[in-house]
Order: C-alpha cells, then sequence, then structure tokens
C-alpha cells in the first residue's frame, strides 16, 4: 500500500486544458479530482446558498470570494477518498491568500502544474467549448467533436462563455476560428485578466514542485508530458512505502 498517495495541482489560464488534463490524469492515477469550477458550477445547479451567491461572480467571470471556496476544497480534502486515493486540485489555490490557507494546514502538492498557451488561442477555446451535462465531459466544436449525434444534441456552452450580441473578433487574431460576441469576448478576456494578475503570487509559493508545460499541443501529447512527470515522483513514494 502507499503510505503518502500524490498529491497533484494544476493550474493555467482560463481553457488551458486543465479540465481535458485532468480527465486523463483520473484515469491513469486514479486520484480524486477536486476542481472547484466543478463544484462551483454544482452547487449553483443545486440553487444551494453557496450557488445563489457564485453564480453572479461566476457569470460574470470574476473570482468568487475566498472564504467561499476556501471552505469548499477544505471539505472536499478532508475526505477519506482524498488522503487513501490522493488528490488532483484543479482550479485552486488561485489567489495568494487561497495559496496561504492551504500553507496554513500544511496542504503542499507533490507536483505544480502550470499549462502554458497563448492568449489567441485560449480565447478561441473558449469560445468552442461545449460541456456535456450528463457526463461532464468537455468538448469542442472543431478540435474534439462528440461521439455520436445524441451526445451532441445535448451539450450546453458554460454560461461565462456563452455569447449574444454579435460581433467580429476576426481582426483580433488570424487564428480566432469562431466570431465572437461583446459578452464573450469581455467575460473571456476579464477572466484571463483576473489569471494573470493572480498567477505570479501563486507561483512562487509553488515554486519548487513547479513544471511548466506546453498546453499549446495535441492533448494526447501534453499528457505524455504530465505522464512523465508523475509516473517516476509515484514510483519514488511506492519504494519508500515497501522499504519504509
Ligand atoms: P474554472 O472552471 O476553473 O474555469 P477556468 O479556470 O476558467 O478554466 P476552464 O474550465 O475555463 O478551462 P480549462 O483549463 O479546464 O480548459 P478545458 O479543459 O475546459 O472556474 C470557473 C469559475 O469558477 C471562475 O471564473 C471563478 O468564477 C470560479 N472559481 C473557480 N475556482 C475558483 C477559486 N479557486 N477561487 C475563486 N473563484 C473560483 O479546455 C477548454 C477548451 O479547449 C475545451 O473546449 C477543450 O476541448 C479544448 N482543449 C483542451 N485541451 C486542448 C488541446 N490540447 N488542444 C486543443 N483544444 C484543447
Amino acid at each position: 500500500a502507499i503510505n503518502e498517495p500524490l498529491k497533484v495541482m494544476i493550474s493555467g489560464a482560463p481553457a488551458s486544458g486543465k479540465g481535458t488534463q485532468c480527465e486523463l490524469i483520473v484515469q491513469k492515477f486514479g486520484l480524486v479530482h477536486i476542481s472547484t469550477g466543478d463544484l462551483l458550477r454544482a452547487e449553483v445547479a443545486a440553487e444551494t446558498d453557496i450557488g445563489v451567491k457564485a453564480k453572479e461572480y461566476m457569470n460574470t467571470g470574476r473570482l468568487v470570494p475566498d472564504e467561499i471556496v476556501t471552505s469548499m476544497v477544505r471539505a472536499r480534502l478532508s475526505l477519506q477518498d482524498a488522503k487513501e486515493k490522493g488528490w488532483l486540485l484543479d482550479g485552486y489555490p488561485r489567489t495568494s491568500a487561497q495559496a496561504q490557507s492551504l500553507g496554513e494546514l500544511g496542504i503542499r502538492p507533490d507536483v505544480y502544474i502550470v499549462l502554458e498557451v497563448p492568449d489567441e488561442i485560449l480565447i478561441n477555446r473558449c469560445v468552442g467549448r461545449r460541456l456535456d451535462p450528463m457526463t461532464g465531459k468537455i468538448y469542442h466544436i472543431q478540435s474534439f467533436v462528440p461521439e455520436t449525434a445524441e451526445i451532441k444534441e445535448r451539450l450546453v456552452t458554460r454560461p461565462d462563455d456563452t455569447k449574444d450580441k454579435v460581433r467580429n473578433c476576426f481582426s483580433t487574431s488570424t487564428l480566432l476560428l469562431v466570431p465572437l460576441t461583446v459578452e464573450t469576448y469581455d467575460r473571456v478576456i476579464s477572466r484571463l485578466e483576473i489569471y494573470k494578475s493572480n498567477v505570479e503570487a501563486v507561483l512562487t509559493t509553488y515554486k519548487n514542485v513547479m513544471k511548466k508545460i506546453d498546453g499549446n499541443r495535441p492533448k494526447e501529447v501534453v499528457f505524455e508530458d504530465i505522464k512523465s512527470l508523475l509516473s517516476p515522483v509515484l514510483d519514488e513514494k511506492m519504494k519508500a512505502a515497501t522499504t519504509g
């Protein structure tokens, strides 16, 4: 048995591919996936008190107040499955206050992954992203099309990615393949700016275990890099458990 399971954090700008890679990491390493975005979206869908508060922040692309998110993450990390199987924390910590809260609890990752993707690609990914509300699986209207017509039928756009008024943003970059709307563009840019204004403080906290990965490659290629980062760490832990 592993005494000390694997503990991983994954970060990156909105649409850098965190959720997509987490799916593959969970399949391979069996970690408990804790995504603050997913936890908050579930609260919103269930119309809980937290959900009602979180909704207005999320829909406009702003960060939900630290105390709400932090208590949610603390509760989730303290459950038995996370302690036994190890965890994959996705989208948290996002601010220096959040990183500090984890530090106070003595919670540190073995590896801190940062997915790096250029801004213009991120915008295109946000606009083309679709979510399967039944399975939580993430698709893209161009790069990851749904497997069946039935899945395609039920796909939804996330409110923080949605569009209503038409705006031609093709001039922003030749890489933008999907026409943007005022709303979409503003929300996505706002999420990017918020990410950029917080990222340095969080990176500093985990500098000694941080690994930057080029996220602007096919998802399988990105995952190969992640796998070759995590496998040796896991092997070491298993060795320590059998010898110690
Ligand atoms: P959250 O859900 O964490 O959103 P985010 O950081 O904006 O990240 P995304 O989910 O947008 O992107 P992702 O990196 O997971 O990319 P994905 O795999 O989907 O948070 C949402 C909101 O909740 C926040 O704005 C905030 O309000 C609140 N919140 C969450 N955590 C918080 C915290 N700690 N504190 C306060 N508030 C918090 O991929 C994107 C698209 O690209 C998909 O269509 C996918 O198919 C495609 N794609 C993925 N990989 C590739 C690839 N390699 N090549 C081509 N396309 C790809």
